[in-house]
């Protein structure tokens, strides 16, 4: 048997990102390579603490309720302080909002560039102290041409963001970005303290077999969705019911809608009447990646990155994943609404 020789070619999310840059020629300034490499930093840091976690009390709460009413676990406290100061120290943000903070962070001049970054700093937080997989998702739009960065720079429809991307701390950390040409997937290389990629373009399969929805919540679901679900669990045309897959987290939820493909659900339903997920932070990144997969992202009723958010916290629907599998629901809708 011949043994594969060692490839030297590999390719490293900033390699990669560089390499678009000179694709897009005279327009580049290297600017967002920057910002991504910073954000690639934060990735980096918060895995190894998500790691350690267990062995350097970073489990349980930070004794604080964020502007959710959500208790504050350390390890959100922690990534947030991570992505403020590495986001503010790279001198490319002018505006930031994260999960985390009530209001918006406007950088001071000194720091600021024409990104805003808007980001879930740690999300999953009810898996931390259980070892299961969490994320960080993150969206980022340029700032109007005269604006010197306010928060009406984030205030715009996710159709507008420039990249968003995820990072998932699981058995390996994985970066997933889109700048808008297709949707690549990093490994992290821990000897080599690099993303590699190791998923190019990733397309979502248009049809999947698999369902991810927190069905507790079944009491509270409306008819559209009660519907839907009779139809991929009760199949009548023969074929096979759908299986059930729900982590909780929602990177990991849709990371392996992305790979397998099927259809993750949050809908708003008769207790939260916007649903639960966040508009800027969680829906937006997630909805232009599944979109830039080839996927679906929709409240049920409309595109969910055409909704203009009014205010940075807003909660929204969420559908999103394989093509076949959203329209599916985008008919119950339509049939029951
Ligand atoms: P976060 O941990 O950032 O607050 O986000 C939690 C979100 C998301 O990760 C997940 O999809 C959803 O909440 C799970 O909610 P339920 O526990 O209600 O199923
Ligand atoms: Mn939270
Ligand atoms: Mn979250
Ligand atoms: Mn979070």
């Amino acid at each position: 048997t011949e043994v594969e020789p060692v490839n030297t070619e590999i390719v490293t999310l900033t390699r990669h990102v560089l390499n678009s840059q000179f694709r897009l020629g005279a327009h580049a300034t290297g600017d967002l390579t920057l910002l991504l490499t910073a954000i690639q930093l934060t990735s980096k840091f918060i895995a190894t603490n998500v790691r350690k976690a267990r062995l350097i009390n970073l489990v349980g709460l930070a004794g604080e309720t964020n502007v959710q009413g959500e208790e504050q676990k350390k390890l959100d406290v922690l990534a947030n302080d991570i992505m403020i100061n590495s986001l503010r120290a790279s001198g490319k943000c002018a505006v930031l909002v994260s999960e985390e903070l009530e209001d918006a962070v406007i950088i001071e001049d000194r720091y600021k560039g024409k990104y805003c970054v808007v980001f879930d700093p740690l999300d999953g937080s009810s898996n931390i102290d259980a070892g299961v997989n969490i994320g960080t998702i993150f969206g980022i739009y340029e700032i109007a041409k005269d604006s010197k960065g306010t928060i009406e720079d984030v205030l715009r429809p996710g159709r507008e963001m420039v990249a968003a991307g995820y990072t998932m701390y699981g058995s390996s950390a994985n970066l997933i970005l889109t700048t808008g040409n297709g949707v690549d997937g990093f490994t992290l290389d821990a000897a080599l303290g690099e993303f590699v990629l190791t998923h190019p373009d990733i397309k979502i399969p248009p049809r999947g077999k698999i369902y991810s929805f927190n069905e507790g919540n079944s009491l509270y679901f409306t008819k559209p969705v009660v519907r839907y679900l009779e139809s991929i669990k009760y199949p009548t045309n023969g074929k096979s019911p759908y299986s059930a897959r729900y982590i909780g987290s929602m990177v990991a939820d849709v990371h392996r809608t992305f790979l397998y493909g099927g259809i993750f659900g949050y809908p708003s339903d008769k207790k939260s009447k916007s649903g639960k997920l966040r508009l800027l932070y969680e829906a937006f990144p997630m909805a232009m990646l599944a979109e830039q997969a080839g996927g679906i992202a929709t409240t049920g009723t409309m595109r969910i990155l055409d909704i203009v958010p009014k205010s940075i916290h807003e909660r929204c629907s969420v559908f999103l994943g394989s093509r076949d599998d959203v329209q599916d629901v985008q008919r119950f809708y339509k049939e029951y609404e």
